[in-house]
């Protein structure tokens, strides 16, 4: 059994952020990702393991990954934090190279501290693949949702996309607002002043002056789990003055599409009747998180002996 590699032999394909990616290989995954969603047959890894470790809470990272491990014949190694040594205090590095010494292949990682990873992709010989990091990033929701966004308009170049709602609490948004700026998209930021991330580096408009003019209204979730001072709207305030509500969806321009990484607060950031509505990709956006998790798995796991 091959437990470790030498990094000097082949480099730990590690995926925990798109900025260490080139744009090339970037859209090498999202078609990747579209070939499998056609049909194209994937590798198949018989005898690899994957670890999925989730600190927080998951439906969709962690189940379609779960989803694309059985998709590649990757056998999982089931791992669930409240029954293992971490409820004995140890520490994340332990747990990982434990794992690695036992001869898993690839770790799935979501832990509430942004940039968990650093001592990991450091010491591991093994890929880490980053499920979320608390407020940091969240890579494999931003390949999935390029994935949909290719999917509907073959480019991201010139393309309008505004990120709307609780950016500062939001990895989804931080991972997003700058690939789709690499991409060559025209990207803004809705969101009340109190939510608004200046790190970003993106325009401040309000979502009504730009309704019209997007093609992607990418909506955010509101994270109340990480206000610390409370929420600062009412659930019907913050609709009325931020949501995405009827009233607005009739405003936005033929062809344009509306996303949201879920889970949703129905009624808050979208009316609860639009979530399945024509121009709603929010679905289509899980079902492409299997094949953009396929291309992952792929990426790390391709050419391991
Ligand atoms: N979009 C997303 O990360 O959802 P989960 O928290 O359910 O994984």
């Amino acid at each position: 059994m091959n437990t470790t590699q030498s990094k000097s032999v082949q480099e730990t394909k590690h995926f925990v952020s798109l900025e260490s990616l080139s744009l090339e290989e970037i859209m090498g995954m999202i078609e990747e990702s579209l070939r499998y969603k056609q049909g194209d047959l994937p590798p198949l890894f018989n005898g690899k393991t994957v670890a999925n470790l989730f600190f927080e809470n998951s439906t969709r990272t962690k189940n379609s990954f779960q989803m694309a491990e059985r998709h590649l014949s990757i056998q999982e190694i089931p791992f669930d934090v409240t029954t293992s040594s971490v409820t004995k205090g140890e520490t994340l590095y332990d747990t990982c190279k434990t794992l690695e010494a036992i001869g898993v292949n690839a770790l799935v990682i979501r832990h509430p501290e942004a940039g968990y990873y650093h001592e990991l992709v450091e010491k591991l010989n093994i890929p880490v693949l980053n499920g979320g990091d608390g407020s940091g990033e969240h890579p494999s929701q931003s390949l999935l949702d390029l994935v949909t966004i290719f999917e509907e308009f073959k480019t991201f170049q010139g393309l309008n996309v505004a990120i709307c709602g609780d950016l500062v609490h939001s990895r989804v948004a931080r991972s997003n607002a700058s690939v789709l700026k690499r991409l060559g998209a025209n990207v803004v930021g809705c969101s009340p002043e109190s939510w608004w991330d200046d790190s970003m580096g993106l325009e401040r408009k309000e979502l009504d002056d730009v309704l019209a003019t997007c093609d992607v209204i990418m909506l955010l979730r509101v994270q109340h789990e990480r206000h610390i001072m409370g929420d600062i709207f009412s659930k019907e305030e913050y609709h009325e003055r931020y949501g995405l509500t009827v009233e607005r969806v009739a405003k936005m321009k033929d062809g344009a599409i509306i996303m949201h990484p879920a889970p949703v607060n129905r009624d808050v950031e979208i009316a609860g009747c639009l979530i399945e509505h024509d121009k709603s990709r929010i679905f289509p956006q899980m079902t492409n998180g299997v094949y953009a998790r396929m291309a992952i798995l792929n990426r790390a796991l391709g050419g391991q002996s």
